[in-house]
C-alpha cells in the first residue's frame, strides 16, 4: 500500500504485542523476516524493542529493505518527552531511523478533561519535528477516533499518514474509517484476528473451508479487501508463514458482506475510556 507522503508500506505487517522479550521475540522476528515479512510493528510499551532489533539483525536483511514501526507510550506524551521517547526506542532497536512512528493512544477527555486536545496537539508537534529531522520517515496516529483526530488535523503542518485501530469482522469502525479515507490516512488493523478469538466463528470457518484456506487467512484477506492494512502477530513458525499467504485467493461480494455483518465484538480498550 502507499502512504499519502509517497512511501510504500508492506502488507501485511508483523505484530509483536505480547511477544515476550528475549529469545521468543528474537526468533519470531527472525523467522518472520525469513518467511517474507518486511514490515514489523512494535512499541515502547511492548518492552521488546531490543529483541525486535536483534531479530532484524539476525535475519541478515538490510535495514533499508525493512519497514519498522514503533509508538510513543502514553506516559511520554507532550513535546519534550516524545522527542526523548523516540530517541530511546531507536537506541533500544539499535536503529538510526524508523519508517513509521505513532502516538500510541490519544489523551482522552475522561482522564485529561479540557487539556486532552492540547496534549495531543503538543505530542503531534514533536512528531512533526522528528519527521523534519528525518529520524522518522512517516508519522501517524493510533487509537485516534474522529473526535480525537480533529484538533490534530486542524493544527498539523504534516498530516498523519496512518491511524492504527482495532479493526476486524465485528468492529468496522465506520466513522473513523470514513474520516481517514477523506483525509488520505491509511487505516491499519490491530487485532485483525480478534486476538485469535474470531477463528472459530462459524461464518468465517465456512468461508475458509470453501476456499481451502484457514480462518486466519480469510480474516486477513477480508481486512485487505476492506482497504485496511492488517498487522498480525504469531510466535509460531507455521502460523507466521500461513498468515502471509493472502494473495492467492479473493473473497467475493457475498463472502465480504457475510463477514462484515458479524455481530459487534471488541477485544481491546476503547480510546474514550482507557485510563492508562
Ligand atoms: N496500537 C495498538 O494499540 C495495538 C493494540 C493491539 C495490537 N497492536 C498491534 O497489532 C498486532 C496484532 O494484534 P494482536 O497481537 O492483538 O492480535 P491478532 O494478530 O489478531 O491475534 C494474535 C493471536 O492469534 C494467534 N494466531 C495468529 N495467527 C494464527 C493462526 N494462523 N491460527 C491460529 N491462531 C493464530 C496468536 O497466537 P500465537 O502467537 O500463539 O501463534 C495470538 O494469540 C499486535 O501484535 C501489535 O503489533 C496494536
Amino acid at each position: 500500500m502507499t502512504l499519502s507522503n509517497g512511501f510504500s508500506i508492506p502488507v501485511p505487517g508483523f505484530g509483536t504485542y505480547k511477544t515476550p522479550d528475549g529469545e521468543v521475540c528474537v526468533n519470531a522476528v527472525r523467522e518472520a523476516i525469513a518467511a517474507g515479512y518486511i514490515h514489523i510493528d512494535t512499541a515502547a510499551l511492548y518492552g521488546n524493542e531490543c529483541s525486535v532489533g536483534e531479530g532484524v539483525r539476525q535475519s541478515g536483511k538490510p535495514r533499508e529493505e525493512l519497514f519498522i514501526t514503533s509508538k510513543v507510550w502514553n506516559t511520554e506524551r507532550g513535546y519534550d518527552k516524545t522527542l526523548r521517547a523516540c530517541e530511546k526506542s531507536l537506541k533500544d532497536l539499535g536503529m538510526d531511523y524508523l519508517d513509521l512512528y505513532l502516538i500510541h493512544w490519544p489523551a482522552n477527555r475522561q482522564q485529561f478533561g479540557d487539556k486532552a486536545d492540547s496534549i495531543n496537539v503538543d505530542t503531534w508537534r514533536a512528531m512533526e519535528r522528528l519527521a523534519d529531522e528525518g529520524v522518522v520517515r512517516s508519522i501517524g496516529l493510533s487509537n485516534f477516533y474522529s473526535s480525537h483526530m480533529a484538533p490534530v488535523l486542524a493544527s498539523a503542518n504534516i498530516a498523519p499518514t496512518v491511524d492504527q485501530i482495532e479493526f476486524h469482522p465485528g468492529l468496522l469502525q465506520q466513522d473513523t474509517v470514513e474520516t481517514c479515507q477523506a483525509e488520505g490516512i491509511l487505516v491499519e488493523a490491530w487485532s485483525p484476528l480478534g486476538r485469535g478469538r474470531l477463528l472459530d466463528n462459524p461464518v468465517i470457518v465456512d468461508i475458509a473451508e470453501r476456499h481451502g484456506k484457514s480462518a486466519a487467512q480469510v480474516t486477513l484477506r477480508w481486512v485487505i479487501q476492506m482497504g485496511v492494512l492488517p498487522l498480525v502477530k504469531s510466535v509460531h513458525e507455521e502460523r507466521i508463514r500461513e498468515n502471509l499467504d493472502l494473495f492467492s485467493f479473493a473473497l467475493d461480494d457475498d463472502e465480504m458482506a457475510r463477514m462484515s455483518a458479524l455481530p459487534e465484538a471488541r477485544f481491546g480498550s476503547h480510546p474514550d475510556t482507557v485510563a492508562f
